[in-house]
């Protein structure tokens, strides 16, 4: 009589782990692949180099972004005071018809309230209202001074200027000398309570249509 008993032998870790490395085996569609864990290294490299890249080029970007910003905002003109921008030039009430020019260093104009009765050759030419005249002589620049004692063909009374003698009516129209044109003209506003704004930075080139563009009051 046999006693076959059957006994079951526990596997030993080194056939455990025969077993599992078969089974990955048996995952891995094409033996000649490159092996899982090498894959994922390699991801993970290629991650890294866009990371790096794309955080190169991003912070390059938002630097650049950043001066360009700052340079806007350094170029752009804000609260203008003086000559380019909004001049105050009083009060309509400061203003002697066919008076005396006067002079605004601020705005390099010069304002006056032409008479159109004043028929001398100096004087308004016919013209009738406020006129802002830029005091920059368009010949070479130099700046024309009103000069109430100046004589020019038995009149006095002319803008005139000291570089080359370019002589002008009150209301800048150019009557000698080299300049090409006349004295050049700045935009006016007077609002409800006859306050004076002139625009400085909107002129327009001197010429024989000067006495048109002044602004009755
Ligand atoms: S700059 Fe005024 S006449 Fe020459």
């Amino acid at each position: 009589m046999t006693n076959e008993t059957e006994t079951t032998t526990p596997p030993t870790p080194t056939d455990a782990w025969r077993a599992a490395l078969s089974s990955r085996r048996t995952q891995v569609a094409n033996p000649g692949a490159i092996p899982a864990a090498a894959v994922s290294a390699m991801d993970a490299d290629v991650s890294r180099r866009t990371f790096i890249r794309t955080s190169f080029w991003g912070g390059l970007s938002v630097s650049l972004l950043g001066s360009v910003g700052m340079l806007l905002d350094f170029l752009y003109p804000r609260n203008v005071r003086g000559f380019g921008g909004p001049v105050p030039a009083g009060n309509v009430r400061d203003f002697v018809r066919g008076g005396e020019p006067k002079a605004f260093s601020e705005g390099q104009f010069w304002m006056a309230n032409l008479d159109p009765t004043e028929s001398r050759p100096g004087g308004s030419r016919g013209a009738e209202g406020l006129i802002a005249l830029w005091r920059k002589c368009p010949h070479l620049g130099c700046t024309v001074p009103w000069l109430s004692g100046f004589e020019y063909e038995g009149d006095k009374g002319w803008f005139r200027c000291p570089c080359h003698g370019s002589t002008y009516t009150k209301s800048g129209i150019r009557v000698f000398g080299p300049a090409p044109r006349s004295m050049d003209t700045m935009k006016i506003e007077i609002d409800g309570a006859g306050n004076i704004t002139v625009q400085t930075g909107s002129i327009t080139p001197g010429g024989p249509d000067n006495p048109t563009r002044a602004t009755k009051i």
